[in-house]
């Protein structure tokens, strides 16, 4: 597993945004949005086949190179809150297609269960996904949907998770179990609280993106 924990200061910046607890919800789910736009722009780096052909400029001809756009990169948001960090994949990305995934948590458990799958039955070889969920707490909910990915025909090493914030025991579960995937992830918290909650973190991510 190799975890990125993206240094730029624009990330640092919409992180913090979200962690204050005086930022208004439609605040929140623009920065969780920029924070997306920002991590994704990162993870897909050195993931985008592009294809060459001449162009004609308004005073020559130039070889110029573009994403394929027969090669999409897949997203998926697992619902609720990581909708909000998706939101602009699809306008970084040239080619993108994007596969809904509904989990929620019970709060007293903490274990996630799956009330909407969009995903294919299987997903082609080579496939590069994006899976993209703001908070790695215990990491349930992002092994529960990876396992359903592996059942679906993907390697580790065609995943790569975007989160806003993780928390180290996440992070060593993931490093266990999916050798070979890598995480994108705007901050690493030290505390995983008795409740679930990433401390300091901040808060209910799909709560405080849509009430
Ligand atoms: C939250 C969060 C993650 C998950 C993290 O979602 O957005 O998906 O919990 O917890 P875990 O790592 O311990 O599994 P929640 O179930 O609250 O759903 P929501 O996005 O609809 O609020």
């Amino acid at each position: 597993i190799q975890v990125v924990e993206a240094p730029h200061p624009l990330i640092k910046h919409w992180v913090s945004v979200l962690r204050d607890e005086n930022t208004p919800s439609f605040i929140f789910r623009n920065a969780m949005a920029e924070l997306g736009r920002l991590l994704i722009y990162e993870a897909t780096r050195d993931w985008l086949p592009t294809i060459i052909r001449e162009v004609q400029s308004p005073v020559g001809v130039s070889m110029a190179e573009f994403i394929n756009p027969k090669e999409p990169i897949l997203v998926i948001p697992i619902l609720r809150a990581g909708l909000a960090l998706a939101e602009h994949a699809s306008s970084v990305l040239p080619s993108s297609r994007t596969y809904h995934l509904g989990m929620s948590r019970d709060e007293k458990t903490l274990l996630p269960s799956v009330y909407l799958n969009k995903l294919p039955d299987k997903f082609a070889d080579g496939a590069r996904i994006l899976l993209v969920d703001p908070m790695l707490a215990t990491g349930g909910t992002v092994i529960a949907a990876i396992d359903l990915l592996k059942d679906r025909g993907v390697e580790n090493t065609q995943i790569k998770v975007v989160s806003a914030i993780s928390s180290p025991p996440a992070l060593q579960k993931l490093k266990i179990k999916f050798p070979g995937l890598q995480v994108y992830t705007g901050a690493i918290d030290p505390i995983l609280n008795e409740k679930g909650f990433i401390v300091p973190g901040l808060g209910d991510a799909g709560d405080r993106s849509y009430g």
